[in-house]
């Protein structure tokens, strides 16, 4: 008697599955929010295994931005073993307010009265990285730049009227809009030349610059500070994510065992119904 289960077809189908669900989680990853005036965000590539990238997020974050947002949905020492810190360490250090436990939540240092000083409440964070995305996050921190019809004396090119103040500005420096001159581009794609053959340049407004000297880091120094504070954000998002992606691979390597396993044990079963 020959049964023909034909097997290879679910193998096909169930690979499409896969393929197809790692395709469309691919494109919501990349999917960052509009960055408004700034143009396209930049790019942000989270590396939730860095630990000590996380600990100098946090120390940023606590020190900068917790006193005016919550992160109401995490518990300080579950932030803290994760994060791979002491609790002795981490609350002496980073916990200014004695009286919190090391299983509070993480409520945030600000009264209710902060609505009429900036006209918004600043938001909770716990959550951001989710629904703002991380590139937008990265690129919002570093767009501030002085602008003096504001309340605060800064604009930014992601958010344009934000009622946050430049709370970085001390380390960033003054971060000015400047105009270029830039080459003018050709239709075929090169630079664009008057007769004698000089290149034409047309001014360009909107680009970012720090004025020399004015702020405690380097530009370098600056973005590693807002990559490491992003990044914090995202593990905050999600403090299982790590996780959660590593278990994610090993399922994987089981589903390609098992259907190996699998096959082997099809083609034995499948020589004794051709007898
Ligand atoms: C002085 C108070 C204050 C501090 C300090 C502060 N922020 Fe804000 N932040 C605000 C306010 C107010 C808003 C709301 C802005 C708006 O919607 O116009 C805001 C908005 C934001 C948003 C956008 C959230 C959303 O849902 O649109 C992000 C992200 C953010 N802040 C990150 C930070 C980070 C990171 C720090 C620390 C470096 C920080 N903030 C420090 C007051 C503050």
């Amino acid at each position: 008697m020959k049964i023909n289960l034909n097997y290879s077809k679910y193998l096909v189908i169930s690979f499409c599955i896969f393929l197809s669900i790692f395709f469309v989680n691919n494109i919501n990853s990349a999917e960052g929010g509009p960055c408004k005036d700034y143009g396209e965000c930049d790019e942000f590539k989270y590396s939730l295994n860095d630990i000590e990238s996380l600990q100098r997020g946090a120390s940023t974050y606590i020190n900068y931005c917790y006193g005016c947002h919550s992160l109401k949905y995490s518990r300080w020492n579950r932030v803290a073993k994760d994060l791979q810190i002491p609790e002795d360490i981490f609350f002496e250090n980073l916990v200014f307010d004695k009286s919190i436990k090391p299983g509070d939540l993480m409520v945030g240092a600000m009264s209710e009265e902060s609505v009429n000083w900036f006209g918004v409440a600043p938001p909770d964070l716990t959550l951001v990285s989710r629904y703002k995305g991380d590139d937008w996050i990265y690129s919002y921190l570093r767009a501030y730049y002085e602008d003096s019809s504001k309340q605060y004396g800064v604009n930014n090119l992601v958010y344009p009227g934000t009622a946050m103040p430049n709370v970085l500005l001390s380390l960033q420096g003054n971060q000015r809009l400047i105009c270029k001159d830039i080459p003018v581009i050709a239709r075929n794609g090169g630079e664009k030349r008057d007769e004698s053959g000089n290149p034409i340049y047309q001014e360009k407004c909107g680009f970012l610059e720090v004025e020399d000297d004015t702020g405690k880091l380097s530009k370098e120094e600056f973005d590693n500070l807002i990559y490491d504070l992003t990044n914090f954000l995202v593990y905050v998002g999600e403090p299982i994510k790590a996780t959660r992606e590593r278990i994610g691979w090993y399922v994987v390597f089981y589903f390609l065992i098992f259907t190996a396993l699998s096959s082997l044990l099809y083609r034995e079963y499948h020589k004794d119904y051709n007898k």
